[in-house]
């Protein structure tokens, strides 16, 4: 049996439940945080090892580890992972730093572990239906597509707040618009096999209102553009907080294109130009798509959409037969994701400028970025941001608005 370890007590019990479904074992658990350590435990709801350090819970005999720690501090123990052999299932994002990026791809390219992106929003069933569209060629060429994780929150659900950004200094305060973007470009990715070359953003700026905040980040969106390696132009928002929630996709052929229609569950608009209507559709396709998969009763029970269920079952699937993840999931793919993330960042706060996406497999591109750490967030071991986190760098709540949401933190 497969044995796991999983590090971070949040995201990383919901993923483990999903892996305790395909016949692995969970050996140990690893979180600092003992009230959050202890909550996971109970929602685990089996006997496991735990551990506060992450070099003792390593030391346990395990095939794989979950990363899912704080979202900018994956790397460094990855790259542990990777020097022991253990197999690596990391959250996104890959690497928060360019010079990350490096490290992690040369420390891989030293191991024998299997590397994958936990990546979730690929696997919805709209997306794995547009990908299957793709696959069949009715769309012709792909030229451009759409991704959008837009996701408001209500700034006073303090019972979100207490849950998910629990201390003023949490990396969720300081994330830049741009940075969480594996949600809205693997779709993409993953459909059409198109990789980013170039990208450049423009931020949609428009700050909280409220007395009581600690989000230093006074962006709703950020609009990213790439061009990619097909020559297709990709327009993605990382995270968005405007109009109301929706995860929406658009792809966009010679011949037609396919959509989820935001609003309407997960229904697939599939359309043809009248002159390119294959055989056995019509201009016009509205419908429902089905999920075809013998998995199907854990998928429907499973979080996001069933894409918990899928993406431990690929992982899982790639240790069983020995081979590296598919685009995008790979190593390659996850540090070009995160690369376009922090360029975008780069771009915004350089008034729209774009930036190259450097292939990681080249040296003369690891050259240049291997000593690149720019960064939004604070650090576990006490080190401050070097860079903002808005596009307005002036911006940010007060200390008293900021002396209030602790207080509410710690009610
Ligand atoms: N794919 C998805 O749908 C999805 C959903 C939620 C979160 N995530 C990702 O999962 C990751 C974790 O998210 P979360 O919401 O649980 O975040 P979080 O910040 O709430 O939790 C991280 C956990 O790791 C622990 N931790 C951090 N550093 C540690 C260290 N050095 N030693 C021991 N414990 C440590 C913290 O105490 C905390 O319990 C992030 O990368 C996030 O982006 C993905």
């Amino acid at each position: 049996m497969i044995k796991i370890g999983i590090f971070g007590a949040g995201r990383g019990v919901d993923i483990a439940k999903n892996l305790m479904l395909l016949d692995c074992e969970i050996v140990a658990l690893c979180d600092f945080n003992e009230k959050r350590r202890n909550e996971g435990l109970e929602k685990l709801g089996i006997d496991v090892a735990v551990f506060e350090n992450f070099d003792d819970f390593i030391e346990q005999e395990m095939d794989a580890v979950v990363l899912a720690n704080y979202f900018h501090e994956h790397t460094p123990y990855a790259i542990k992972c990777f020097e022991k052999g253990i197999h690596v299932f990391c959250e996104c994002i890959s690497n928060g730093t360019m010079a990350e990026g490096v490290e992690l791809i040369r420390a891989y390219e030293k191991s024998n572990s299997i590397y994958m992106l936990a990546e979730n929003y690929p696997q919805m069933i709209f997306n794995r239906e547009m990908k299957r569209v793709c696959d069949g060629g009715s769309l012709g060429k792909i030229l451009y597509a759409e991704g959008e994780y837009n996701h408001p929150v209500q700034p006073d659900d303090h019972e979100f707040n207490k849950a998910a950004v629990y201390f003023t200094d949490h990396w969720r305060n300081f994330l830049p618009r741009s940075y969480y973007l594996t949600h809205s470009l693997a779709p993409l990715m993953w459909s059409t096999g198109a990789t980013p070359k170039r990208v450049s953003a423009t931020p949609v700026y428009a700050p909280f209102k409220e007395n009581v905040t600690a989000r230093r980040v006074g962006d709703r969106a950020a609009i990213i553009t790439t061009v990619n390696d097909d020559d297709s132009v990709f327009r993605v928002t990382g995270c968005a907080a405007f109009g109301a929630h929706h995860n929406a996709y658009r792809i966009c052929g010679e011949k037609g294109q396919i959509e989820n229609l935001r609003g309407m569950g997960d229904k697939i608009m599939l359309r043809y130009n009248d002159w390119h209507i294959p055989e056995g559709k019509e201009e016009i396709n509205l419908y429902e798509p089905k999920w075809n998969d013998n998995d199907e009763e854990f998928i429907e029970k499973s979080g996001h959409g069933g894409g918990d269920y899928i993406i431990a079952r690929m992982f899982l699937d790639c240790i069983r037969k020995g081979g590296e993840p598919e685009h995008p999931y790979d190593i390659y793919s996850a540090v070009a994701m995160a690369s376009t993330a922090i360029l975008a960042h780069r771009s915004i706060l350089n008034g729209g400028m774009p930036y190259d996406i450097p292939d990681f497999r080249l040296e003369e591109c690891r050259k240049e970025y291997e000593n690149d750490r720019q960064t939004p967030f604070c650090g576990t071991d006490g080190s401050k941001p070097n860079i903002p986190c808005c596009s307005n760098p002036d911006y940010s709540p007060t200390e008293e608005q900021i002396r209030k949401m602790a207080e509410i933190l710690e009610s």
